[in-house]
């Protein structure tokens, strides 16, 4: 008798817990380990368990998140796809001609989605008319930052054409300062050349070669002078540069080791989560030359079984594109809001310039995909341009053996 009680009562107290546990759950694979980064995911584990959801974190360390798609491809691979993951651009595309992600459609129409969002986002989380991925954000890549104290020491304003860049780096190494905080990681390299090609070529070429790949300009005298602006950068940064973490090269900046650093405005997250105000400590201004390189961080949904997890994905898909989070996210994360209807009081001077531009180029038709943060073309192309840039970058190799060699990589991986 004694003992049956017993069994009843664990019985109820597993059932108990059981329902305590049941509803929405998500795991979810994201790249976002530096410190900026982790305040501004806490956002959505916060709000996704304020609503109930049980998150399941799946971090995996690496900027530019291409340690995070070796993990994606692995759990794929063995029939154990993430219900979420931190996903963009035509990988979004790629990932659902696999026929492995969810429609999250009905989310994305009860919420009203096509009203609120720009429709070059739009475009990018639909497939096949669908809604596939939830947008997040607006990072810019096209920017300069600066140790405000530094410039200011050294005489040197915000460098508005990249010859005055390398005035101002060539003084800052004459009075022992190091001009440029780097880290030498392939998608770091990356970044630095889209952002002195869209300086050197101008908004149509670099729609040209880094969308249309068009062979003409990828051939160019002009690419040529951007791979002679990528030898004189490898020539501005320290000697310690090769494997440093983005956020290592930030904190540079923000310490007063280098001058400069060519990062997207997730860079800004690091200085705001350190303390460090804008146009006081540090400087941001657009990187010399027109346009505006977007990277929009988004998550797709992967088809899972269970009505837990697709709860917790369509709760999760409502939240990310929901107002507050576009909102506090953002002001975290150093990028601004993916819907055109958030309150942007709170924002600092950096996101204010970031909405003007990103809409005057818009305007203008300068508003670009970010090749090196995976929004311009798919995994094969950009992978092949990174290979050249990054042998370039660290070797002697000569701008017209890297161009030619580019012009090859592209072709081979079409
Ligand atoms: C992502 C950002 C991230 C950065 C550094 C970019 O590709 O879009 O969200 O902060 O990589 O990891």
């Amino acid at each position: 008798m004694k003992r049956s009680v017993f069994a009843a009562s664990s019985t109820l107290a597993f059932v108990a817990a059981t329902l305590a546990q049941a509803g929405p759950e998500a795991e979810v694979l994201h790249w976002w380990t530096s410190g900026g980064e982790a305040k501004s995911v806490a956002v959505l584990q916060q709000e996704f368990a304020a609503n109930g959801g049980t998150w399941t974190d799946m971090p995996v360390a690496g900027g530019g998140g291409d340690a995070a798609m070796t993990a994606l491809r692995a759990r794929v691979l063995s029939g154990n796809a993430p219900t979420a993951v931190q996903l963009k651009g035509p990988a979004i595309q790629e990932w659902y001609e696999e026929g492995v992600l969810a429609d999250i459609s009905a989310v994305a129409e009860a919420e009203g989605w096509d009203k609120v969002l720009p429709a070059s986002i739009a475009a990018h989380m639909k497939c096949e008319g669908q809604w596939c991925a939830a947008p997040v954000n607006v990072h810019r890549v096209d920017w300069l930052w600066a140790n405000a104290e530094i410039l200011a020491a050294n005489d040197i304003a915000m460098p508005t054409s990249w010859d005055a860049f390398n005035a101002a780096a060539d003084k800052l190494m004459a009075a022992g300062v190091i001009p440029l905080a780097h880290g030498g990681q392939a998608w770091q390299d990356a970044t630095i050349f889209e952002v002195v090609a869209l300086g050197l070529l101008g908004a149509e070429d670099f729609d040209k070669a880094f969308v249309d790949l068009d062979p003409e300009v990828l051939a160019s005298d002009k690419m040529v002078a951007v791979f002679d602006q990528m030898r004189k950068m490898r020539g501005y940064v320290d000697s310690n540069f090769p494997g440093r973490d983005w956020n290592l090269a930030t904190s540079m900046v923000m310490n007063g080791e280098a001058a400069f650093q060519i990062m997207g405005d997730w860079a800004k997250g690091e200085f705001l989560a350190a303390g460090k105000v804008p146009g006081e400590d540090f400087l941001c201004a657009s990187a010399p030359g027109e346009g505006f390189l977007y990277n929009v961080d988004s998550f797709a949904m992967f088809d899972v079984t269970g009505s837990d997890k697709q709860e917790g994905q369509a709760l999760l898909a409502k939240l990310i594109v929901g107002q507050n989070f576009q909102k506090v996210f953002n002001l975290n994360k150093g990028s601004i809001p993916a819907r055109t209807d958030v309150e942007m009081d709170a924002f600092d001077s950096c996101a204010h310039l970031s909405a003007a531009e990103m809409k005057t180029s818009s305007e203008e038709g300068t508003l670009l995909p970010s090749y090196a943060h995976g929004m311009a073309m798919r995994g094969a192309q950009s992978g092949a341009i990174t290979d050249v840039v990054t042998a370039h970058f660290n070797s002697d190799m000569s701008s017209a053996d890297a161009v030619e060699m580019l012009v090859a990589a592209v072709a081979n991986s079409l």
